[in-house]
């Protein structure tokens, strides 16, 4: 397969290293920041005061916006957007997870965009520039810190929330600081999310139509196999820093095209996912364990030879050798034990707490998920194999 590799983002990665922040800042360009953050996790961990003081100290001008929630919303963006003119910003920091991040990368395009910024989102408009993003991570997860994308939701729109995702290379990030001791903070919860979001990069990567990537889908193996042994250890111990670290260091490299570019993956669990938590603003990861299953279910019979692969390489299931489709179930099997291991729901009903999706719920969202056409790259899947897929991960697709 033919592709072309971009990953521009310049990473400083380990301990202390959020103490690189202005200099790179400095190194960037920066001359008027806008400090953008989530909730409370990174003023109660200290980390904002450390960021305000380095930045005070490199004699760095700098304002500040807080308050972007997980599943980031459109509201926020435009008040950004606001701000940032009205005091000449030319450089966003974001210090969170995807959600502060995709948040900055959309007020990024809306400074120097004369129109309203869902346009780009709407795909009715293509910026031309953008007001660049620095990162200091604390969730490793989205990979937003050297993707291209950026996942907004718009309150209201067309009469509900629409959750929409936007790709461009000009997003990525300028430089991405990681460092693996700010994730000790993290709830089980929020781990393990992030964990199912990293594998599942890969694993929308890993199905392509292509059989003869021999390196490609050794480093995505590889990558998958790491994260699938390191997440139990940091849920048993989250101080556990060199598994953190790999766990950190799996979330860029699991969203940054190393192993395919993001256009030649599959990406249906994902179309699919963003409707659930655009409707029930549920937690992105968790919501790709309760659909995966569904999903891989719907379409083994189209890639047995990938899902054997699968089971195998990855998951460590011997290989049947009197069925490939048994050796393929296992494999999916072994999967959602993974989740069930990591406190993850592997159903819509789990998911929800205990109810699942109604009809009308699933009508919708099958409805707004094919909007623009099918998904899905290696199975082609229509408005009612979206619906079937949906009806299917309401209860466990395979007890
Ligand atoms: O808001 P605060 O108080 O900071 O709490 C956050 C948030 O509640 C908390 N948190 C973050 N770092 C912490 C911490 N708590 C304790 N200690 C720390 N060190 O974690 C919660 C979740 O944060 P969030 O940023 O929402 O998580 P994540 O990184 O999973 O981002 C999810 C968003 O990214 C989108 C998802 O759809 C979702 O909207 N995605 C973005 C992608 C991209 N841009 O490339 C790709 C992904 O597939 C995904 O769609
Ligand atoms: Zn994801």
């Amino acid at each position: 397969m033919n592709f072309t590799y971009y990953a521009p983002t310049e990473v400083v990665f380990g301990d202390d290293a959020e103490r690189h922040t202005a200099e790179m800042l400095r190194k960037y360009g920066a001359t008027k920041i806008l400090l953008h953050y989530g909730g409370h996790s990174a003023q109660r961990s200290g980390l904002l005061d450390t960021l305000r003081r380095q930045l005070t100290d490199a004699g760095l001008e700098f304002i500040e916006l807080g308050g972007v929630v997980p599943n980031p919303r459109l509201s926020k963006v435009r008040e950004g957007i606001a701000l940032c003119r009205e005091h000449g910003v030319d450089f966003i920091l974001a210090v969170g997870g995807g959600s502060v991040i995709d948040s900055a990368k959309a007020i990024g395009y809306g400074i120097p965009y004369q129109g309203d910024v869902w346009d780009i989102y709407a795909r009715r408009a293509v910026p031309q520039t953008v007001v660049p993003v620095g990162v200091v991570l604390t969730i490793p997860a989205a990979g937003s810190e050297m993707s291209n994308s950026s996942v907004i939701t718009a309150e209201g729109a067309q009469g509900e929330d629409l959750k929409r995702g936007y790709t461009n290379n000009l997003c990525r990030p300028r430089f991405a600081i990681m460092n693996p001791r700010l994730t000790f903070t993290l709830p089980p919860y929020q781990t393990a999310c992030g964990v199912v979001d990293i594998l599942m990069h890969t694993l929308e990567r890993y199905f392509t139509r292509g059989n003869d990537m021999a390196l490609t889908d050794a480093l995505a193996e590889s990558l998958m196999r790491t994260v699938i042994e390191c997440g139990p250890k940091v849920l048993a111990d989250p101080h556990d820093y060199a598994a953190r670290a790999s766990i950190m260091w799996a979330s860029s490299l699991s969203h940054n095209d190393l192993t395919a570019n993001r256009d030649l993956g599959d990406w249906a669990t994902h179309g699919i996912e963003h409707e659930l938590s655009g409707l029930y603003d549920v937690a992105h990861g968790a919501g790709l364990a309760a659909v995966w299953p569904a999903w891989a279910l719907a379409v083994m019979d189209h890639a047995p030879e990938r899902f054997t692969r699968l089971a195998v390489n990855v998951f460590g299931v011997p290989y049947d050798f009197t069925s490939t489709r048994n050796t393929a179930l296992a494999g999916i099997r072994a999967a959602m034990d993974f989740f069930r291991r990591m406190d993850m729901p592997v159903n819509i009903t789990e998911l929800l707490g205990g109810r699942p999706a109604s009809d009308e719920d699933i009508d919708l969202m099958a409805r707004k998920c094919t909007a623009g056409g099918p998904v899905g790259r290696l199975v082609r899947l229509d408005t009612a194999a979206v619906a079937s897929i949906l009806h299917q991960a309401n209860t466990n697709p395979l007890p």
